[in-house]
């Protein structure tokens, strides 16, 4: 039978142990485009290459492309949903927008897959972008984010993630795609560790140890788990996040990559909006109180037929 929806790339690939986030600016001009269109159809191949050396190192790269940067590339017709990352927030706790016309999220179950890709995949770019943020992401012990609790767990699962991320019937031209939220945090492990484990408890929504989550009538309306939880129509939307913390602890650097996917950026930005301006208003999430994001930006996800298809 004829395939009829075009084939997400690998926004929904097993956890991995190593991941490498890159986001690039493209240098003006036509020239430049060219060079970066021609690229795009060359990915899953450069992909294909660097994972086939490692066989069960399972090495994938999913690349994104700003509001800014579609037309030169792909021409007028866009994403339905595609603009620039909107900023929430008041200064001193503020969802900052920063400048990105390309993601690229490679992941990898050990992390010399991850840098040879991403190093293949410059290569042919040369000049005609510039990395602008590059953060190398480690798996913490059993799936801890920076701030020791465990990160992840209620993400989608099978279908449920392909729905939560895949956009369908809603934006034909387009289906088959997926938005992505990026910002790079740094957070004060100073002061988050004067916490005992139970304020921290309060302040994340769910026990330290067992992962469990915090009775509603004990959770505080300003935790994080609480604001992160959003409903439409009265059923809950899901967002599938695959964060990664990183740091050098030699130079106090201590940072969470967060990178969240869905088939709207309705919804990430509706949990950016309880975060950082606060549901209702001023109820923002105690997290921000240990944890500032020093980047921001959005990206639409073509299909991976969209991307073969530029090598025709
Ligand atoms: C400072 C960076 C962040 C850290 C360290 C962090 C960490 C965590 C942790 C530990 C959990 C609980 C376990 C889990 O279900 O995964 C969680 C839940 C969650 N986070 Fe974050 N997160 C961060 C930023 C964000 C951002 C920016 C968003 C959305 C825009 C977000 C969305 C969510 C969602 C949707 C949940 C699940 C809520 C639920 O269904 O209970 N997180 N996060």
């Amino acid at each position: 039978m004829m395939k009829t929806t075009p084939y997400p790339q690998g926004v929904d690939v097993p956890i991995t142990s190593s991941a490498i986030f890159m986001v690039a600016t493209i240098a003006p001009g036509a020239e430049s485009a060219e060079k970066v269109k021609a690229w795009c159809a060359d990915i899953a191949g450069l992909v294909r290459a660097v994972g086939k050396r490692v066989p069960d190192g399972n090495l994938s790269c999913v690349c994104g492309f700003s509001f800014n940067a579609w037309d030169a590339l792909f021409g007028s017709t866009r994403p339905a949903s595609l603009h620039n990352f909107r900023e929430f927030g008041v200064e001193g706790r503020k969802a900052i927008a920063t400048p990105g016309d390309i993601l690229m999220h490679i992941r990898a179950d050990r992390m010399d897959l991850c840098f040879e890709l991403a190093t293949q995949l410059l290569l042919p770019l040369g000049d005609a972008v510039t990395v602008v943020e590059e953060v190398h992401g480690f798996r913490n012990f059993d799936m801890r984010s920076m701030v020791g609790f465990v990160d992840g767990t209620e993400n989608p699962v099978g279908d449920r993630a392909v729905d939560a991320t895949i956009v369908g019937d809603e934006d034909p031209t387009f289906a088959g795609g997926s938005y992505v939220i990026v910002q790079k945090y740094l957070h004060d492990m100073t002061a988050w560790n004067k916490l005992t484990v139970e304020q921290q408890e309060l302040v994340i929504g769910r026990k330290k140890l067992s992962d469990i989550e915090l009775d509603d009538s004990v959770k505080p309306s300003n935790s994080h788990s609480a604001l992160t939880v959003i409903e439409k129509d009265g059923k809950e939307v899901k967002i599938l996040r695959d964060n990664m913390p990183f740091g050098r602890p030699g130079s106090d650097e201590f940072g969470t990559y967060f990178i969240g996917y869905a088939r709207s950026p309705e919804p990430l930005e509706q949990m950016l909006e309880n975060m950082f301006v606060g549901r209702p208003v001023g109820n923002y999430d105690r997290l921000l109180d240990f944890s500032r994001a020093v980047s921001g930006a959005l990206f639409f996800v073509p299909s991976s037929d969209f991307l073969e298809a530029l090598g025709e």
